[in-house]
Formats: structure tokens, C-alpha cells, sequence
């Protein structure tokens, strides 16, 4: 019984119980699996940046609480990112806010962006956090299904955003679209045409654009095109970044939200009661990251390209129906060819029947049914920890 027979937990957490990547992290180590899960490296990003973040620490540099909207350098350093990759331009005083990962800029944008009752379009499957923080923050959300191209169509099959689906999706109690692209777990990446629909949706209806862009180096087909650079979008578009994906730190959480000054102040505002500061040594750390030659980033997508390759030939050798990722490091997968329906039975007894872990997409999905025979894997991992786990899959 709990003091006033009140459950404890909060109602609009009720239906988020523990996220299905610890489930799947801890079952992999009770089982001795390889992990293809979650989403984190397995190897650490470069030396010079690892060494960076142990001189600041050394030198005393973000040991106490740094400023609240991140250290100037490293400000300075995610304006000149957004110039570099994009040519657009923000002032690093006020329109740039460092938080604790992509993760806290979600909670952060959607606490000060949405009041009780407030609709909020997300691409579904989506991240889980998101349906957890439009929750927190009292809206309700409006997912918008991205479904696969017909079997026919084309040896490989990708997942797409059908435009009049989202169209219909607004409604007057509309206040925001929250979009990810490249977009985790299906590693599809928008389309310029599609973007600018979406972008001429917002204008239209005058939405707010909330766009989650941590993967925007991981692009092996097409094209990142930031949401913030479309006509009326700069206005009107929360940006979020994260150096976790770009440059394999996941552990550090270091994130952060471009935008107006307005935007960013408002955001600032959920943010301090959050965490009110992010991990400072590594905001000077991150800082020199960021300002990596282009060859850094060229590798990182290559090397990338290369381990999605090795695990999606691998997986349809396996059985698997393939959907390659255009970006991201995650590869969707179908699991009816090899005679199963349900992809949260399958991965539970995956670790068991051949030593790998992966994440049942379903977890990502309201509407169930959409993502049930589907499977996620990481690619994020060593050329031969994916040929192994390929080996292993092999024996289904
Ligand atoms: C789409 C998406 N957004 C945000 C995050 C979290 O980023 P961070 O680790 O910077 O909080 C992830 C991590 O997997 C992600 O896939």
C-alpha cells in the first residue's frame, strides 16, 4: 500500500515504465550477448578530444558550474558548426543553448514550448523520450506513421513520410511538429521536397518546429537539410544537436538547442530548472570537437557506411528483411520472412538463441500493430563484433 493508496508514480508517467534499452543493455549482460541494442560505440571517439576534455579537467577548466547556457567557447563553436555545414548563421550570446545531451534539450524544448492540452505531431516510431516529455509537459500527441515503400517497388525498401497523412494530422490545437532526421530507428532521412512540405505546413498553419538532428553526420544517401533552412523556418524552428552520435561520447552529454533568442531564452528557461548547467570540462572538450577538419566527419559517415553494410548483407544472408538505413547507425528489420510475428517475443529470446540483443521497434509505436514484426539493430560496433553477431544470426 502506498501512503494514501495513491499509486507513485506520477499518471502522466504511468504508461513509461523503464525504457527498453536498459531492459535490453541489462539482458545483455546477464546473457553475455553482444549488444546491438543501443545505441552506443563501442570504441571511444578521438584521442585528441578524449585528451582535451583530461586538460580542462587538469586545468581546472568547468569544474565548477559552468555559465547556464554553456561555456562561450563552446557556444562560439556550435554557431560556427551550423555555419560551417549549413551557412547559417547564429549568434553564439543568445541564440545557442548547451544542455545535458539531445535528451534534456527534448525535455527542455517541449516543457517551455507546450501548455496542457497542446497537440504535437511526431514522426512515428519515434525516440522514446519523446512521447514521455510531450506527457511531462501535458500535450498529446499526434503520431504520424512513416511506412515502408511497397514490397515491389524496389529490391530494398525504405520508409516514408506520406505528406497528406501529416497534412491531416493539424488541427487547431496543433502547436507542434517534432520531426527527426535523419530519423532513428527506420534511418530514413528527409528529403529536401519533403522537408520543405513540412517546412510550408509550419508556415501555413503557424506551427512551431521542434527538430531532432543528432545523427546530421550520419547521412550515406541523399542529403541533411536542416529544417531552419527553409523560408520562415529560422523564425519558427528549435534545432537539436548532440555530441554523442558525432563523435562517439555518448557517456559525456553534451547537447544543444539552436534557435531565435526567443525560442532559446524560453528553452533556457525549462533547461535551469532542470539541470541548470551540463558537465563542464566536457563543454571545452566538445567545443574543440566541434571544430574538427571535414576529414573527421567524411570518416566518421565512411566508417559508418562500411559497418552498415557489413550488418545489413549479413542480416538478409540471415532472413531478415532489410530495410538499409539512408542514415543514422540503426537498421530496421523484418522478422516475418524468418516465420516470426512478434518482434518483442523474438528479441527476448534472441540472447538465448544466439547470443545477440537487439530492440523490438514496437517500443517506438502507438500503433502497435504498425511496428510488430519489426527489429532494431546498432551498427555502432567494432567490423568484428558485427561479423560475429552476423555468424550468430546466421544459425536462425
Ligand atoms: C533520435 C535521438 N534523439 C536523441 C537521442 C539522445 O541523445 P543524447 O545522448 O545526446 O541525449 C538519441 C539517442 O539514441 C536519439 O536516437
Amino acid at each position: 500500500m502506498t501512503p494514501m493508496g495513491r499509486p507513485l508514480l506520477n499518471r502522466r508517467l504511468a504508461e513509461f515504465g523503464t525504457t527498453i534499452f536498459a531492459e535490453m543493455s541489462a539482458l545483455a549482460v546477464r546473457t553475455g550477448s553482444i549488444n546491438l541494442g543501443q545505441g552506443f560505440p563501442d570504441t571511444d571517439g578521438p584521442e585528441e578530444v578524449r585528451e582535451a576534455a583530461v586538460r580542462a579537467l587538469r586545468d581546472g577548466r568547468g569544474n565548477q558550474y559552468p555559465p547556464g547556457p554553456g561555456i562561450p567557447e563552446l557556444r562560439t563553436a556550435v554557431a560556427a558548426h551550423q555555419q560551417r555545414w549549413y551557412g547559417l548563421p547564429y549568434d553564439p550570446d543568445t541564440e545557442v543553448l548547451v544542455t545535458a545531451g539531445a535528451t534534456e534539450a527534448i525535455a527542455a524544448s517541449l516543457l517551455a514550448l507546450l501548455e496542457p492540452g497542446d497537440e504535437v505531431i511526431a514522426l512515428e516510431p519515434y525516440y522514446d523520450s519523446y512521447a514521455a516529455c510531450i506527457a511531462l509537459a501535458g500535450g498529446t500527441r499526434v503520431p504520424v506513421t512513416l511506412r515502408p515503400s511497397p514490397a515491389d517497388a524496389a529490391a530494398e525498401r525504405r520508409y516514408h513520410l506520406d505528406l497528406d497523412e501529416l497534412r491531416d494530422a493539424v488541427t487547431d490545437r496543433t502547436r507542434l511538429i517534432l520531426l527527426n532526421t535523419p530519423h532513428n530507428p527506420t534511418g530514413t532521412v528527409l528529403s529536401r521536397d519533403e522537408l520543405a512540405a513540412i517546412a510550408e505546413l509550419a508556415c501555413e498553419r503557424d506551427l512551431l518546429v521542434v527538430t531532432d538532428e543528432v545523427y546530421e553526420h550520419l547521412v550515406f544517401e541523399g542529403e541533411h537539410v536542416p529544417m531552419a533552412s527553409f523560408p520562415g523556418m529560422r523564425e519558427r524552428t528549435v534545432t537539436i544537436g548532440s555530441a554523442g552520435k558525432t563523435f562517439s561520447f555518448t557517456g559525456w552529454k553534451v547537447g544543444w538547442v539552436t534557435g531565435t533568442p526567443e525560442l532559446v531564452g524560453a528553452v533556457r528557461s525549462a533547461k535551469q530548472f532542470l539541470t541548470y548547467v551540463s558537465a563542464g570540462p566536457f563543454q571545452y572538450a566538445v567545443a574543440e570537437a566541434l571544430a574538427l577538419p571535414d576529414d573527421y566527419f567524411h570518416g566518421l559517415r565512411e566508417d559508418l557506411r562500411r559497418k552498415r553494410d557489413i550488418l545489413s548483407d549479413g542480416l538478409a544472408e540471415a532472413g531478415f528483411q532489410v530495410f538499409r538505413p539512408s542514415g543514422t547507425y540503426f537498421v530496421t528489420t523484418d522478422i516475418t520472412a524468418l516465420g516470426e510475428k512478434d518482434g518483442l517475443a523474438f528479441c527476448l529470446g534472441l540472447p538465448e538463441r544466439c547470443g545477440v540483443v537487439a530492440v523490438p521497434n514496437s517500443v517506438f509505436y502507438d500503433d502497435k500493430e504498425a511496428g510488430r514484426s519489426l527489429v532494431r539493430f546498432a551498427f555502432c560496433k567494432q567490423d568484428e563484433v558485427l561479423r560475429d553477431a552476423v555468424s550468430r544470426l546466421q544459425r536462425l
